[in-house]
């Protein structure tokens, strides 16, 4: 999977930051999909590689439960950190048991969780007030 990451971020569009990342993930019926960022002169319309692959996912018709892992990678001198919001978006869209690597291009990874990205999310429940 971090050779599909890999191929993902090749097809980033980062005019403004050159720091093109790319993400990718597997699904149980072995599909991959892919995510890369995609940035905007408007810089706050930039969307991230993470964001990128999940809004893939289910505009193709694909669901939380079909997801098995999740991949992403970015050439820095650590395993790439999501930013906040794409935290917020993993925690809503990826499975509870989801294994989410986080890559760099030197081979380093650090395996986490939706809950280790961002402990105490909040969901959908949040905003009953039961
Ligand atoms: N970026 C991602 O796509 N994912 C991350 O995990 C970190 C940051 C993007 C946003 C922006 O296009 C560029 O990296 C620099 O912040």
């Amino acid at each position: 999977m971090i050779e599909e990451a890999k191929k993902a971020r090749l097809k980033a569009y980062v005019p403004y930051s050159k720091f093109p990342v790319g993400a990718a993930i597997l699904l149980k019926d072995g599909t991959i999909i892919h995510g890369a960022n995609i940035e905007n002169a408007s810089f706050g319309l930039s969307n991230c590689a993470e964001r990128s692959a999940l809004f893939s996912l289910l505009s193709q018709g694909y669901k939380k439960e079909d997801i098995v892992s999740m991949t992403v990678i970015a050439d820095h001198n650590k395993p790439v950190s999501p930013c906040g919001a794409c935290r917020q978006v993993m925690f809503e869209l990826l499975p509870d048991n989801c294994e989410i690597t986080l890559a760099n291009l030197s081979g380093e990874t650090k395996v986490m969780t939706k809950e280790t990205l961002l402990p105490y999310g909040f969901k959908f429940e949040d905003t009953l007030n039961t």
